[in-house]
């Protein structure tokens, strides 16, 4: 038997164990349209952080199971993460900083190094689009505040106000206390950044977040700094971040691991190494969460994290599913 026939084989027989109706209405259309490889390479592929990435996934499947460009991929599935206003770590919904304003940090990045990205921008649902057009239409990268507003209205997009009635009864009762302690796992999963291979072999990736909860007016996190939240190299593989993005900044996070996979590093183990740095760099990581997400090249995927419970969602032709990352403590 051919890789191939092999390959096609072993999709059909994990295909129905754990495909969504979704999946098995597309999957014919996938096998004429999409490059298959083979052996341990994988694509299209897409991954992206925490349980928010399984609808993020299918929406961005839905452009790279038509044969689709992986930059398409990871606007369109993040866009539906930031649609949801009851998420509260991402787009309309988010929880606001400690003045009670909803601000969103995020860019995007494809695979000829263009990027683009916005930060403490209000008022828009959307701030991965803005990203794209700051790519696409400006010769910058990164526009912040009223700017970002301006720029987005000029650009067609709608204001909105991003504070949902939950969000502002849950800042109310902060307000109470003000105090400032994260929890692992549940105020720092503030993010989702997303990792897209396509049927090409084109990577391209996205980051959009309200960032900490919070969070004095005016912070930007690591999540729209290209290098830190997300970076692409399309030579090699694609990271990203979440959790604590003062941590992910100081030491480059998404650059980093990039360039571990660029030395021969799996991407779990890239992962793992950039987050043993960010250990060796605080004296207490009792309260401090970090999670790196990567895709190589080929299509080989891994996650890593200071603590447990760093979770990713992964979707190939074969399946669609969750991964427990490993985690140093
Ligand atoms: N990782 C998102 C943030 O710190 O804002």
């Amino acid at each position: 038997m051919t890789a191939r026939r092999k390959f096609i084989k072993q999709a059909s027989l994990l295909g129905g164990l754990l495909l969504s109706p979704f999946h098995t209405h597309h999957k014919k259309h996938i096998q004429k349209n999409v490059q298959k490889t083979t052996g341990t390479e994988t694509r299209p592929i897409v991954i992206s952080t925490w349980k928010h990435g399984l609808p993020a996934n299918e929406a961005a499947w839905k452009i790279l199971g038509e044969g689709g460009a992986a930059l398409d991929a990871v606007e369109q599935g993040v866009r539906v993460i930031e649609a949801d206003p009851d998420n509260g770590s991402v787009g309309i919904g988010g929880r606001p900083d400690r003045d009670g304003i909803v601000t969103l940090d995020a860019c995007i990045m494809d695979q000829n190094y263009r990027c683009g990205a916005v930060a403490c921008l209000t008022d828009i649902v959307h701030p991965i689009t803005v990203a794209r057009y700051v790519m696409e239409r400006t010769p910058h990268v990164l526009l912040v505040g009223e700017g970002a507003l301006q720029f987005a209205l000029e650009n067609g997009m709608k204001k909105t106000n991003l504070l949902t009635k939950k969000s502002e009864q849950e800042w109310r009762k902060w307000l109470k206390h003000s105090q400032y302690q994260p929890v692992i796992n549940i105020e720092n999963h503030d993010t989702i950044g997303m990792l897209a291979l396509d049927a090409s072999g084109h990577l391209s990736g996205s980051c959009t977040t309200s960032g900490m909860a919070y969070k004095l007016h005016g912070r930007v996190g690591d999540s729209p700094i290209i290098g830190a939240g997300l970076y692409v190299d399309n030579e090699v593989g694609a990271a990203c971040a979440t959790g604590m993005g003062e941590e992910v900044i100081r030491i480059a996070g998404s650059a980093i691991v990039v360039e571990l996979m660029r030395q021969g590093k799996h991407p779990e183990e890239a992962c793992r190494i950039a987050v043993e740095r960010i250990i060796s760099r605080n004296k207490d990581v009792s309260h401090l969460q970090v999670g790196f997400l990567a895709l190589n090249k080929h299509g080989e995927y891994g996650g890593y994290s200071i603590h447990k419970g760093f979770n990713y969602a992964v979707q190939t032709l074969d399946s669609a599913k969750m991964v427990d990352a490993r985690a140093a403590q």
